[in-house]
């Protein structure tokens, strides 16, 4: 008996793809769009009837209270077998999470994972991901989170890389890579067997909701969509990203669930994106609640035609698509091409081969010791010193030690949002790592209750407050009308500053947060984000000097709420803010300065940038810049030197700085090292309202140093054809 062409693995794709579209019905293709969650014995039916394409797992990974057990493959398997074995066609199901963070070994937060600046440790966290969550059967993680925040009471910032573009655009490729092992730029053609697919989320312009509430309406102009909104998801689609999701909100009246002109006109013909699109959770169907569609037919057809491919859980696609093409409202060939994208995917991720999840797998790969070891130093390294009277690095041989704050002895709360296949009992806590690394000498005492920590705090060297927000309080539908600290924090800093004794403020957070009070009160912060499963070590690592802390902020600190929007790469005003001088553009109130810009960090030791040089690299329309850094202090460490470039002068107004280079580069103590970035036209460009390159000759300003402030800058002119 002959195999059908699309099940023979000797064809290629493009074959098997057109053999299986030829004989799927319009309601099996429709159904191939249809993504349902939580799959169970009531959905059996649909799945042998071809109804439905994908199945998101939104449920918990583990059984009653055995945290061993994992039911996910066997879940999986029961219900792929169906789609294999008893449906007409016999095509598998692909599996979706939200693996946002790690998996089961939970990375630190996004946020936090930018603050180390290494696309290397992101892509190598992500690789653990996808490990661990290939192994319980999961084909597909609904990340990474490309949404640039200016705005840190969205609570959705703990997700995603931050305010800058070029940050997260490079950490985007880099987590794509992570997930889904290519080393081409371009969507694999077959996916290693530990390997997922991305989803870079959520296209585009989210993070600018209004208020900073959660899917809300935004005001985005093209300017800013290309230049700042889009740039990180160009970045993952060139990295080869196999899937985009399509986001909840509407920019100026039009949802991105039914945005022809970026879905389509830019995602997937000026970028050629080759993967498909799904929609967020239920968002086809919102465009109801958007008033842009009557009904749900209307819905769907708004949705299809702006260029989404697949319907997370509105059941739309199924409902309506067919009857659509029979009355000449969507073109046969609109929902070929959205099949055709799914289907690409499927053949790559060899599930027409290999359908099945191995139920054993996941011991041999989840929590390894060196993936707690690498998520330990991604931990320590996303951590940002901000303050150091000298307290710290803690000596371990001779100290008494008091520990009090909400956050001391929590291990949920040190996940942070989005970690459905954490276990709580696999964390160690702040109070367990001091612990566990206390010299003979050294004594830890804890007090719950802040009185008595603040009575007995008086008895020893040093008071660690470990305060900040609780895993829950950020994330989706988690926003604050201020970022100020949770009630009763200040409170207790302030208390306990009158004992007279050292304070070191370890700081939780899935955002920003107002430190004024804290900076004040504390001898010494350290912004430790919500960092996982090893979270509570690395902090330890960094009070006690074993990591030297080299995380650097990847989203300005406001002084307070009211500042909000705050960021580094503002347009220059007509009157910018020079001190002490009258209308300019100002606050009467508050300095206009954030307490912490974009990109600083201290370290225990000092580093001193000089010696800035610029040349023309011969034959091309490139300059490179150089400096010298030199670590000043008496120890080894880690600086992340950042390069920023201003346009002087250009047909639009410019930002006064933009990032365009970074390095971590480590030096001992004395030592110098030369860093030098290339800047082109790619770096010296920006993108027109169609997203086009305008490179425009003249003068341009670069500064290098170790945050959005430097001042070590230079002058430099640079003509278009590199004379
Ligand atoms: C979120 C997405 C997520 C999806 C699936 C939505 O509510 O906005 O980020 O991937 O749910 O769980």
């Amino acid at each position: 008996m002959t195999i059908p062409a699309y099940k023979d693995p000797a064809r290629s794709v493009t074959e098997r793809i057109d053999d299986l579209l030829s004989r799927m019905s319009l309601k099996e293709k429709a159904g191939q769009l249809n993504q349902w969650y939580n799959l169970g014995p009531e959905h059996y039916d649909q799945v042998r009837k071809g109804e439905i394409g994908s199945g998101l797992l939104a449920n918990s990974s583990t059984a009653g209270n055995d945290h061993q057990e994992r039911v996910f493959a066997n879940s999986i398997n029961e219900i792929q077998k169906i789609a294999v074995t008893e449906s007409r066609l016999g095509i598998p199901l692909i599996f979706g999470r939200d693996v946002i963070h790690g998996y089961r070994t939970v990375a630190p937060i996004p946020l936090g994972m930018a603050a180390a600046w290494s696309p290397e440790l992101i892509q190598a966290a992500n690789a653990i991901a996808a490990k661990e969550a290939r192994a319980d059967g999961i084909h597909w993680g609904f990340s990474p989170m490309l949404d640039i925040a200016r705005d840190p009471r969205w609570g959705r910032v703990a997700e995603g890389f931050g305010e800058d573009p070029f940050l997260a655009g490079k950490l985007a490729a880099a987590a794509v890579k992570g997930f889904q092992g290519n080393d081409q730029d371009s969507i694999p053609q077959q996916f290693a067997a530990d390997r997922i697919v991305a989803c870079a989320k959520h296209f585009v312009g989210y993070g600018a909701a209004e208020g900073g509430r959660d899917y809300n309406t935004t005001e985005i102009t093209r300017q800013a969509l290309h230049n700042v909104y889009l740039a990180p998801f160009k970045a993952a689609i060139q990295s080869g990203c196999a899937t985009v999701m399509s986001a909840f909100h509407d920019i100026g009246g039009i949802p991105l669930s039914a945005h022809r002109y970026l879905l389509t006109d830019v995602l997937k013909e000026q970028w050629g994106f080759g993967g498909f699109i799904v929609s967020d959770w239920g968002a086809v169907w919102e465009l109801i609640n958007h008033g842009v569609a009557a009904d749900r037919s209307r819905a769907a057809e708004l949705a299809c035609k702006a260029g989404v491919d697949m319907d997370m859980c509105s059941m739309v696609y199924l409902e309506n698509l067919p009857d659509l093409v029979q009355a000449g409202k969507l073109s046969a060939a609109r929902l070929d091409d959205a099949v055709r994208r799914l289907l690409r995917i499927k053949f790559a991720l060899g599930l027409f081969e290999n359908p099945y999840a191995d139920p054993n797998a996941s011991q041999a790969v989840h929590l390894l010791p060196e993936s707690l070891a690498t998520l330990r130093r991604l931990a320590a390294d996303s951590m940002v010193l901000l303050k150091n009277n000298g307290v710290l690095p803690l000596r371990s041989d001779k100290l008494a030690i008091c520990l009090s704050g909400p956050l001391a002895d929590r291990r949920k709360e040190l996940f942070g949002c989005w970690t459905p296949d954490g276990q709580e009992e696999e964390v160690t806590t702040l109070k367990e790592a001091i612990a566990g690394r206390l010299g003979p000498e050294t004594w830890l005492h804890h007090y719950e209750l802040p009185d008595d920590a603040v009575k007995l705090a008086r008895s020893s060297d040093v008071l660690i407050l470990a305060i900040g927000e609780s895993a829950g309080r950020s994330g989706e539908d988690n926003c604050t009308a201020t970022i100020d600290l949770p009630a009763g924090q200040e409170a207790l800093l302030e208390s306990a500053r009158r004992m007279e004794i050292p304070i070191v403020a370890v700081v939780f957070g899935g955002r920003p947060l107002n430190l004024t009070r804290v900076m004040d009160w504390a001898d010494a912060v350290l912004f430790a984000w919500h960092p996982g499963i090893t979270g509570g070590l690395g902090v330890a690592d960094v009070l006690f000097g074993d990591v030297n802390p080299s995380g650097r902020l990847p989203i300005s600190f406001p002084r307070s709420s009211g500042q909000i929007p705050l960021y580094y790469n503002h347009r220059p005003t007509g009157r910018p803010m020079p001190a002490n001088s009258r209308r300019h553009s100002r606050y009467v109130d508050s300095l206009d300065s954030p307490l912490f810009p974009f990109g600083f960090g201290l370290s225990y030791t000092t580093f001193e940038y000089g010696n800035l040089q610029t040349s023309q690299v011969p034959q091309t329309p490139e300059i490179l810049v150089s400096a010298e850094v030199t670590n000043t202090g008496n120890r080894a460490g880690t600086t992340v030197a950042q390069c920023y470039v201003r346009d002087i002068v250009a047909s639009v107004a410019r930002p006064v700085r933009e990032l365009k280079g970074f390095e971590r580069v480590t030096l001992e103590a004395g030592e110098t090292k030369t860093i030098a970035f290339r800047l082109g036209p790619k770096e010296l460009s920006y993108l027109d309202d169609n997203g086009n390159e305008v490179f425009e000759a003249g003068r341009y300003r670069v500064w290098i140093g170790s945050d959005s402030n430097a001042e070590l800058g230079t002058e430099f002119e640079i003509s278009t054809d590199g004379r």
